[in-house]
């Protein structure tokens, strides 16, 4: 009697069993269905429009000679990818949407494991949420960084550079033509975005985790290496089967441990908080926000990478990878937490080596003491707000300074360069509307532009608050994720410009300095209410009314757990 999902579709003499093997045989022979071989879901998230993700096709290939030669069955499964740039209003909107039906079509059919290939920002947390509903044995293989594109003699890191271009044309220390000169150099070659943004963090993410080959994160998407690391998942993942090492067994509050140690190490995106929550969430794990403070705030920075530093993805896999820098922090982390090679994360350490110092710091000489995620409180931030003091500049992380308050991103927009508009460098700009509810999906703007007539004086950051979430290749003294957000009733909604706000980083406060009698009789503004999203249909409507704060996941309360793989009742 066979102990494969499988079988329970293709075993058997009866009229079932002869329709599931039927339809699924087109040239497959009779002894991939008799219960011996596993069958592999490859789940793809590569599409013409996820750009990031266009070379998985190729990915998936490899993957599936490994589960060939290892004796299982490779099913290729395109599945919801997200164009981090493209999709509106924000990718984070589909996210829960993308797990959701990848958790589905995992549960719904006839599939033993999965391999995972994301690489685009939501991709990678989406898969890993599904994999961890479903309970069935998963690894990732992460798409990897594109190389490093150059302009005029110099690197050019996709996002970062962006915004950092972009502000000096608004600035006036870069001409347009210029800018736009620039454009088709930024994108190089196949993979995601090769800044330490919240693509590359979650590849490397994911292998602190356990979830992927030790080794394999932050191999270049061109680079053959990625190709071989592929096959040899999709060998280790037949042998996953027979071991029955599912995600619940690999991701556990030690393997979140490592991950938490290991994103501040890498000044990994802030993303990174809101989607290891909800993976959390999908395990019942008890990881939770303070936990990103309390075991990564201490934690040094080791990498010069942008949007903290110099360098970009490929120069990290030249100068010795990612296990490189865990191996820094080894004694940080967690030696009980296993992988998906069935040996704890750290057993993997010993040959780690750093080749270029200037990339990877050693920790006795790190970019920064402390590099973690603070998670602040306080009357403007009762549920938690978080902020990156590695992106920001050190002399704002203490800082008062009176709120210029805007309602939304097109009221930001329509003001903030306005030559009228009372701002100055200590002014705290406030943008609300843009939590998981408000907009809806949370989306990447919490590191607004600055007004246009300060970068002209040389101004380049500012205190800037958000319920929304930035992107991982922005930088600046951007406090974010402020629970709870203005449509959920948050004080974030009662400020008003003039109001005096005060940031201490080292004390963990974010407050409003407002009598707390007055604001207890503040009402949000007409103009704050109809800034508000009020979704009448569709995904929009149901992710309203669903989604939880940020300080847990941004998931749909509905999905938070798990449903595990069994599905009895037939289709005919
Ligand atoms: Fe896809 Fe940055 S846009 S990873």
């Amino acid at each position: 009697m066979s102990t494969l999902r499988s079988a329970q579709w293709y075993v058997g003499d009866d009229r079932n069993a002869y329709i599931h093997r039927a339809w699924m045989r087109r040239g497959l022979p009779a002894d991939a269905f008799d219960g011996t071989r596993p069958h592999i879901a490859i789940a793809n998230t590569a599409s013409a429009l996820v750009p990031c993700n266009m070379h998985l096709t190729e990915v998936a290939r490899s993957v599936a000679d490994g589960v060939h030669e290892a004796g299982g069955i490779p099913l290729e499964m395109p599945v919801m990818g997200l164009g981090e740039t493209l999709v509106r209003p924000t990718a984070m909107l589909w996210r829960n949407l993308a797990a959701m039906q990848m958790e589905e079509m995992l549960r719904a059919n006839p599939v033993d494991a999965v391999v995972l290939l994301g690489g685009c920002d939501k991709t990678i947390p989406s898969l890993l949420m599904a994999a961890a509903s479903v309970g069935i044995p998963a690894l990732v293989v992460p798409g990897g960084p594109m190389l490093s594109g150059t302009f005029r003699g110099k690197p050019l890191g996709c996002g970062t550079d962006v915004w950092k271009l972009s502000e000096d044309v608004r600035g006036g220390g870069m001409s347009e033509e210029d800018f736009l000169a620039s454009e088709s150099s930024m994108i190089r070659s196949k993979g995601h975005c090769n800044t330490m943004g919240t693509a590359s963090t979650m590849g490397l993410v994911a292998e602190a985790l356990g979830m992927v080959m030790p080794g394999l994160a932050g191999t270049p998407g061109p680079d053959a290496r990625l190709l071989e690391g592929a096959h040899m998942s999709g060998r280790r993942i037949v042998e996953m089967v027979a071991e029955d090492l599912t995600p619940e067994k690999v991701i556990t509050e030690a393997s979140m441990h490592n991950a938490i140690v290991a994103l501040a190490a890498i000044g990994g995106s802030t993303n990174a908080v809101v989607h290891l929550l909800a993976i959390a969430g999908r395990l019942g794990l008890e990881t939770s926000l303070d936990d990103f403070d309390r075991l990564g705030a201490d934690v040094p920075l080791l990498v010069n990478f942008q949007p903290s530093g110099a360098h970009l993805m490929d120069d990290l896999f030249r100068a010795g990878g990612f296990q490189a820098v865990l191996r820094e922090v080894q004694d940080l982390l967690d030696p009980g937490a296993l992988t998906i090679s069935g040996r704890p994360l750290v057993d993997h350490l010993d040959k780690a080596r750093t080749w270029d110092h200037d990339v990877i710091s050693p920790r006795e000489e790190p970019l920064q003491e402390k590099a973690g995620i603070a998670v602040l409180r306080g009357s403007l931030a009762p549920g938690g707000a978080i902020v990156k003091p590695s992106a920001a500049t050190p002399g704002l992380l203490q800082h008062r300074g009176p709120a210029v308050v805007f309602d939304s991103i097109e009221d930001f927009h329509a003001r903030i360069d306005d030559p009228g508009l009372e701002v100055d460098e200590n002014s705290v700009l406030i943008l609300r509307g843009c939590g998981p509810k408000g907009y809806p999906g949370m989306p990447e703007v919490s590191n607004m532009p600055l007004p246009r007539k300060l970068l002209e004086r040389g101004v380049r950051d500012m205190v800037r608050i958000c319920d929304g979430r930035m992107s991982g290749t922005a930088y600046g003294t951007v406090i974010l994720h402020v629970v709870p957000e203005a449509a959920d009733g948050g004080p974030l909604a009662l400020v008003r410009t003039g109001d005096m706000i005060v940031l201490d980083v080292a004390a963990r406060r974010l407050d409003v300095d407002v009598d707390p009698a007055e604001l207890a009789v503040r009402a949000p503004s007409e103009a704050t209410v109809n800034a508000l999203a009020r979704p009448e249909r569709g995904w929009a409507k149901l992710y309203v009314e669903h989604v939880t704060p940020a300080s847990t996941g941004a998931d749909l309360d509905f999905l938070v757990g798990a449903s595990g793989h069994e599905v009895t009742r037939e289709s005919h």
